[in-house]
């Protein structure tokens, strides 16, 4: 196994792809090889997360203890980055990393982290891996619907393929013309762009049957336009719930996240003869102009979507998906708190990642 790194070898890593190898120099030389044998523990759950590693070799195994045991959460592989949740948020490791196979990690501390984040490209692609694993976690917010009926509220996940798919195809060709304005097939490749966000500039709710949370009963998702304050909206509700406030709820929740998200205007593309979606966006303050011919566009401000539901649903909702949305400005809050530059000598970074 490698005994040296180097910035050609940090370049050839995804994660850091495009970046010249003489630009990652400083950042290789602070940091230092981690050689892990098989069954290894590297990094235990509930630990100070002080390091973060960049998989150079090697498959690593990501466990979380649940009420049940470990529970495996993913394996990582050349090229992944690991524990750097922890340093940004400084908070302790949120899982278990343990070598499957012989490993090597390149190791650094805050400061290198934050180096990294200083180059533009890295950043936003550490930007959504962040998001992406801050969703996973995010907590479900259980919200009553008007009939009494319990439902869950969480991020929606690469995970959710198979259930949204399914989701997708239940709607009626009716519903499904008035979502897309085609009642044609999805195609894989759309479902993959529903599916596959990145939380940043594309976010979307789910909403679970509390009773059968593997059953997914409706969706909202907010598309940030070309990285600014605005965003498009959609909703869809599988025709059997519809009526039940589901989509007003979506509406008043997709507030919640885009206000966190610093968003401030959400627009709606609506068939005019959408009497249901205009209906739930009726219920807001908003104004309206006609956009292409029988599409109305709806403007709505993301804080006057989130008064449709009560403060305390509003406040949890919020506290789950701050951190996800604003990955960002965790990234930010490291550069900004670790001013200095890195060291020019090489130092060993303490502890393992
Ligand atoms: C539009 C849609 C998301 C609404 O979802 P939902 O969960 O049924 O929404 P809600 O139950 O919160 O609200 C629907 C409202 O429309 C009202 N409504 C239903 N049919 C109506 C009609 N024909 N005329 C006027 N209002 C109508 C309901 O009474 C309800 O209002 P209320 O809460 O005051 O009773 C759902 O119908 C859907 O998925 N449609 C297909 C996809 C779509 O059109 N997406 C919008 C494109 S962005």
């Amino acid at each position: 196994m490698r005994g040296y790194l180097d910035g050609m070898l940090l370049a050839s890593l995804s994660l850091l792809e495009g970046v010249e190898a003489e630009r990652l120099e400083p950042i290789a030389s602070n940091m230092h090889l981690r050689h892990a044998d098989p069954g290894e523990v590297m990094g235990r759950e509930g630990d100070a997360g002080e390091t973060f590693g960049l998989v150079l070799e090697g498959v690593v195994e990501i466990t979380r203890q649940s009420a049940s045991g470990p529970s495996h959460l993913g394996f990582a592989s050349k090229g992944a980055i690991l524990g750097e949740l922890a340093v940004l948020r400084r908070q302790p490791r949120m899982a278990t990393l343990t070598a499957i196979t012989p490993s090597l990690l390149a190791v650094g501390d805050s400061a290198v982290l934050a180096a990294l984040l200083d180059i533009p490209e890295v950043h936003d692609r550490l930007q959504r891996v962040a998001s992406t694993r801050l969703a996973r976690d995010a907590r479900p917010v259980t919200v009553s619907l008007r009939d009494g009926s319990m439902v869950l509220v969480r991020p929606l996940l690469e995970e959710d393929r198979r259930e949204y798919e399914l989701e997708l195809n239940r709607l009626s060709r009716e519903s499904r013309r008035r979502r897309f304005f085609s009642a044609g097939d999805l195609t894989p490749a759309m479902v993959d762009y529903l599916i596959q966000i990145d939380y940043v500039d594309h976010f979307a709710w789910v909403v679970l049957d509390r009773e059968n949370p593997r059953r997914g009963l409706a969706t909202a998702r907010y598309v940030r336009q070309e990285h600014g304050q605005e965003a498009e909206i959609a909703f869809s509700t599988v025709d059997r719930h519809q009526g039940r406030g589901i989509a007003t709820l979506l509406l008043a929740a997709i507030g919640v996240a885009a206000a966190e998200a610093g968003i401030t205007k959400l627009i709606g593309n609506v068939l005019d003869e959408n009497a249901p979606m205009r209906a739930v966006f009726a219920k807001v303050e908003h104004t309206t102009r006609y956009g292409e011919p029988g599409i109305l566009v709806y403007e709505i401000a993301p804080l006057d979507a989130a008064t449709l539901i009560e403060e305390e649903t509003r406040a949890e909702l919020a506290a789950a998906v701050h951190d996800v949305v604003t990955a960002a400005s965790l990234a930010l809050a490291v550069s900004h708190t670790h001013e200095q530059d890195l060291p020019t000598d090489d130092f060993t970074a303490p502890g393992s990642s």
